[in-house]
């Protein structure tokens, strides 16, 4: 007898209802691969959302966590653990920032960014007490604490949280000349993620990046980019902002960060602008953990060799190459960078969740985002052949 059924029915039975999962129970996995509880096997095309760059149990991530737990987990920050120095200089230095601030999701670190901005605001650039103000982007998505959802423009996300966290400015992504306007004395940030993961991997346009970076620096404003699912590999750079030469002054990093095994996440930023916070005025229990920290640092060092960036842009352009081939047999619309593709079925055809069902039932596992958008981020030891292999599966549920 098949084990999914009661498994899919026992998880909706017991949990509030706030995702809507995929009726697939799995129970094993090893590098793209996913294994259920009836034993089926399925191509990973999603890598938890980029949380899983490196692919399911990566073995020098498997072996830096065992041999960690078998040492220390846990201290807090009330006392130094002799994993902690490493992982915030070496995550430091790939960032290219003087210091980092880790913490466990991203939503923590959006928040942490947030703080920090308007602590820097006031205390540097010394806007009026309760006025400062933060730049984000419509079609955002940077978490789901209250604060954040305040300036969300997804109803789903928003109705129904407030009272709302004031002291935001929503502008259209991609539109320079709006943000640029929307600047004022009291703006003391930008927010925003270089490529909109959520929304189905929208890309400003080029310039767009470059041009806020700009304008910040003129009008002495902090850019904080939200990597957070972009970043460390994903788009065939370590930085989605990389491939327009832009530095941020503030990078929100998470997901991928945690090598799949551990919640890390951290802000990395330079000494004028971190340097701002004085101890009592921000933290968390479990935020660098000797764990996370043991973790995060092979995930660097991972990074550091440059492979996995080097892997997403060439295996980027197969996938790039197999889905604009579908333009015109069922997909609209293909956005790809290193290997994150956003791609819009034609909307009479079936819906993205249709469509994640079909390549459910083919073996391949992705996740609608928005109508008919369907999101791939596969993880970055994906082959080429299996790049092949999700693209066949996708041609042949277009084709009904
Ligand atoms: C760009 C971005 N920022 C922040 C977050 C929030 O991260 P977490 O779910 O770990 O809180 C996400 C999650 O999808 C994200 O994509």
């Amino acid at each position: 007898m098949l084990r999914t059924p009661s498994a899919v029915r026992d998880a909706e039975r017991y949990t509030a209802h706030n995702y809507h999962p995929l009726p697939v129970v799995v129970s094993s996995a090893e590098g793209a691969w996913l294994t259920d509880v009836d034993g089926r096997r399925y191509l990973d095309c999603l890598a938890g959302y980029s949380a899983l760059n490196f692919g399911h149990r990566h073995p020098a991530l498997i072996r830096a966590a065992h041999e960690q737990l078998d040492r220390l987990t846990l201290t807090s920050r009330a006392f130094i653990h002799d994993q902690f120095a490493d992982f915030c200089r070496e995550l430091a230095a790939l960032c290219g920032k003087d210091l980092v601030l880790p913490m466990n999701t991203g939503a923590e670190a959006v928040e942490t960014g947030i703080k920090v901005a308007r602590k820097w605001g006031y205390q540097v650039k010394k806007v009026a007490p309760g006025q400062a103000n933060i730049i984000v982007a419509d079609g955002n998505f940077h978490g789901r604490t209250t604060t954040i959802v305040s300036f969300s423009t997804d109803d789903d996300a928003r109705a129904d949280f407030g009272p709302y966290t004031p002291g935001f400015t929503v502008v259209p992504y991609g539109d320079l000349a709006a943000l640029e306007a929307a600047i004022d004395e009291n703006t003391v940030a930008v927010l925003l993620e270089p490529i909109q993961g959520e929304q189905g991997v929208v890309l400003p346009p080029e310039g767009y990046l470059p041009g806020v970076r700009r304008a910040c620096t003129d009008r002495n404003v902090l850019f904080i980019a939200d990597e957070i699912q972009s970043g460390l590999g994903r788009t065939g750079r370590t930085f989605a902002c990389d491939h327009e030469g832009v530095v941020p002054d503030m990078y929100l990093l998470g997901k991928a960060l945690g090598g799949g095994i551990v919640p890390v996440s951290a802000v990395a930023a330079d000494a004028d602008v971190l340097g701002v916070l004085r101890p009592g005025q921000h933290g968390s229990t479990f935020g660098g953990n000797p764990l996370a920290c043991a973790v995060g640092t092979e995930v660097v060092r991972l990074l550091a060799t440059g492979e996995f960036q080097r892997r997403s842009a060439e295996l980027g352009e197969r996938l790039r190459a197999g889905l604009e081939g579908l333009l015109g047999s069922g997909l609209v619309a293909v956005r790809v960078r290193g290997l994150w593709a956003g791609v819009d079925i034609d909307p009479a055809l079936m819906t993205g969740r249709q469509a994640c069902e079909r390549l459910m039932d083919r073996g391949v596992l992705a996740k609608d985002t928005h109508g008919s958008t369907i999101r791939l981020a596969p993880p970055l030891v994906i082959t080429s052949d299996e790049i092949d292999h999700a693209v066949a599966q996708l041609a042949a549920v277009l084709a009904g």
